[in-house]
């Protein structure tokens, strides 16, 4: 039968009547020693109140706005047997904290002290935790195998729906029994992803009702673990990453909601406080998320733009016949991303042409080569080589800009995106750490990633963390184009196709093999005189083929 702990305001100083701004649970939560449950907050602090139980909160007995002091009833908590009760920790304030006592915790109930709890491994079955509402998300990939030993809030799933992909991170540490998913898996909240052989004691893992000493046989139990949310970006799901989710830490929000604004990626200088005097409550962190999720918050500024400008609704069927073709869900989220970069991004493209004749002698001369190797060298990857080495030169082209436009995030490492299209639409895996690899170790990664973003196989780990990207339309036609920035990167270089053209050169007219460069760049961060001695670099690496193929 389980025990019922009444959870009181413990020792909180000198202060009397504090009015409660928040409350942070809800019954049917469970939660653990030392878990904020309340916020304070008189004309001189904000106080969170933590647990002094752990267990599944079965009723609240206050409101926002009561006035609570020391020994206030706040809520009653079902534990079993074998929880322990400890002592009450101290409140956390956010400002001066009022003084504290060594005063035992405020639980009325007896409170067995809990013993040292050795490590145990427990079987634990693993379900989709709440995600917003949404139902039958589609699972792109599956991130972990059996016998694999992960670590608390490694991810497990990425899953996807028409507007956002989102991580599901493990709630425990342990290595994976089984996995109960696969790509392509349609699954909603509660869904079992994997049974864990979860590292429960020893270890920072948590421990919904766990009991002091744990028992023997394995129990099987839910967990609530928060998804990471972040805005599909077509493929360039970098944004964990990169800077767009990064709070300014000037919100007004208690250290729990930012614990949890931080668990969801949600940023919190983007959220709209409707708590008193502006405050984030854990419901404006949700609707925020739910937000994202169902494609309402898009990026700021480009959808109140774009939404000025919709297309007018025309009946093509008045003038001839009509069929309508369904974009896949690879061209929408292209089309979304590639608007955002062109709205948000003032582009200027340089254009340049390199003199390939040598490197086209080099790559036809050591075809057989490439072959034994078991690749092609293509001229794709002589361009990744002088690409790299003109990030090296030019390193403000390997950067990324803050979203509120201070600051750039200089990067030191060289990964490099390939556009590739295919029958779905528009992928950029990325070749990673570029600047490690020799021709043939390049050729033979590009084929690989452009050979699984055919057959749909590129898990989104090939397509994140990409510096600068190339576009090449070489094997096919034109002279030039003017890609789109592929944002939060500042440059693209495109690529066309090369011809033989008589080039003027000492006195003398010679044929020479020339490739067309389009190089666009975010011209909030690269002035015109950097964008045309980027494509001079390159122009010059590309005819030096001692330095390109060193
Ligand atoms: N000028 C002239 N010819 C070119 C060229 C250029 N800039 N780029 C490639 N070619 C030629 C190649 O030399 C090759 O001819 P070959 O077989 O006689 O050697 C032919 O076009 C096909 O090249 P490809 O194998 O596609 O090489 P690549 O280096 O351009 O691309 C991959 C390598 C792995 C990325 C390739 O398989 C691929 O997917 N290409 C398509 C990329 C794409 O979708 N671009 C669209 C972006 S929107």
């Amino acid at each position: 039968m389980a025990q019922v702990i009444e959870v009181k305001v413990p020792d909180i100083g000198d202060f009397k009547n504090i009015e409660v701004i928040e409350i942070l649970v809800k019954p049917g939560d469970q939660i653990k020693v030392d878990d904020p449950i309340i916020s304070l907050e008189s004309d001189k602090a904000t106080m969170e109140i933590p647990s002094s139980a752990a267990g599944t909160v079965k009723e609240i007995k206050l409101k926002t706005g009561d006035k609570v002091s020391e020994g206030s009833l706040i809520l009653l908590l079902e534990a079993s047997a074998t929880v322990a009760a400890p002592a009450a920790a101290a409140p956390v304030a956010e400002k001066p904290a009022p003084a504290k006592s060594d005063k035992p915790a405020a639980v009325s109930a007896p409170a067995p002290v809990a013993a040292a709890v050795a490590p145990v491994i427990k079987e634990i079955e693993i379900k989709v935790p709440d995600i917003g509402g949404f139902k039958s998300v589609e699972v792109i990939d599956v991130l972990v195998k059996v016998g694999d030993v992960v670590k608390l809030e490694s991810p497990l799933l990425s899953l996807e729906s028409d507007k956002a992909t989102m991580d599901i991170p493990s709630p425990y540490a342990g290595t994976i029994k089984k996995v109960l998913v696969k790509t392509g898996d349609k699954i909603s909240e509660g869904k079992p992803i994997a049974i864990i052989d979860a590292l429960i004691g020893g270890t920072p893992a948590p421990a919904p009702q766990t009991p002091a000493a744990a028992p023997a046989a394995p129990a099987k139990t839910e967990t609530k673990p928060a998804p990471r949310v972040e805005p599909a970006t077509g493929g360039s799901a970098r944004i964990h990453e990169s800077s767009d989710y990064r709070s300014s830490g000037l919100a007004h929000a208690s250290p729990a909601i930012r614990k949890f604004a931080r668990e969801l990626g949600v940023p919190l200088d983007r959220v709209r406080g409707s708590g008193r005097k502006g405050r984030i409550t854990r419901e404006d962190v949700t609707a925020f998320t739910r937000a994202v999720m169902s494609g309402e918050q898009a990026s700021g500024t480009s959808s109140k733009i774009v939404s000025l400008f919709e297309s007018p609704v025309v009946d093509f069927a008045k003038f001839g016949p009509v069929e309508t073709l369904a974009l896949t869900r690879l061209n929408k989220l292209g089309s979304q991303h590639l608007h955002r970069s062109w709205v948000t991004i003032p582009h200027v493209t340089q254009f340049d042409e390199a003199d390939i004749t040598e490197m086209e002698a080099y790559r036809v001369s050591n075809k057989a080569e490439a072959e034994k190797q078991g690749t092609k060298l293509t001229p794709l990857t002589f361009l990744i080589k002088a690409v790299v080495y003109a990030l090296k030169k030019h390193p403000r082209f390997n950067s990324s800009l803050a979203p509120n436009g201070e600051e750039l995030f200089m990067k030191k490492y060289f990964n490099i995106g390939i556009a590739v299209n295919t029958d779905q639409g528009l992928v950029v895996p990325v070749v990673k750490d570029a600047d490690k690899k020799n021709l043939y170790e390049l050729a033979k990664e590009l084929a690989a990633l452009a050979q699984k973003a055919r057959d749909k196989k590129l898990p989104p780990s090939d397509m994140q963390g990409g510096c600068f990207t190339i576009s090449s339309l070489g094997h096919i036609s034109g002279t030039a184009f003017t890609p789109i920035v592929n944002a939060p990167e500042v440059a693209i270089l495109g690529v066309s196709k090369s011809s033989m053209k008589p080039v003027y050169i000492n006195g003398k007219f010679e044929p020479r093999l020339m490739l067309p460069l389009s190089l666009s760049y975010d011209h909030r961060v690269i002035d015109g005189v950097a964008g045309a001695e980027f494509t001079k670099t390159l122009a010059e690496i590309l005819s030096n083929i001692k330095e390109l193929a060193s």
